[in-house]
């Protein structure tokens, strides 16, 4: 069901210094950031040869980011997501499956424009899990 691994999402406290850390110390070409104001947090993509990397800073209090940040400082990774070709039919599979899908388990629009649904960590070996339709 699972296709490739579209991104790792790391949680960071301060987005600028972990924005130079990527394009001066790895030398990785970086975005500008982007403000999801509904998911409540500023993305940066770091787009790599096989995968990328998104950058998650906190944007403001409510920010479903901000937890992780108290527990875990100087950051760390947030989540990991897969790709999968029909969100329903891979939702359906994992309920069924006694899987938890968080929120309503409606699928919501995403980072990168598409459907993603989130899966809890407890489930998933301590990982918290998005799935987005291609
Ligand atoms: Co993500």
């Amino acid at each position: 069901m699972i296709g490739r691994l579209n991104h790792v999402a790391i949680a960071v406290p301060d987005l600028a210094a972990a924005c130079a850390l990527y394009r001066d110390t790895l030398g990785a070409s970086v975005s500008e950031p982007l403000d999801q104001v509904e998911h409540g947090v500023t993305v940066v993509f770091i787009d790599l040869p096989n995968t990328k990397i998104e950058l998650l800073g906190k944007l403001g209090e409510q920010s479903p980011i901000a937890k992780f940040l108290e527990r875990n400082p100087e950051g760390g990774i947030h989540h990991l997501c897969y790709e999968v070709e029909d969100i329903i039919a891979s939702r359906d599979r994992l309920l069924a499956k006694g899987a938890r899908v968080l929120g309503s388990s409606e699928p919501k629009i995403g980072a990168h424009g598409k459907p993603v649904i989130f899966l809890h960590p407890k489930d998933f070996n301590g990982v918290l899990i998005e799935l987005e339709q291609l």
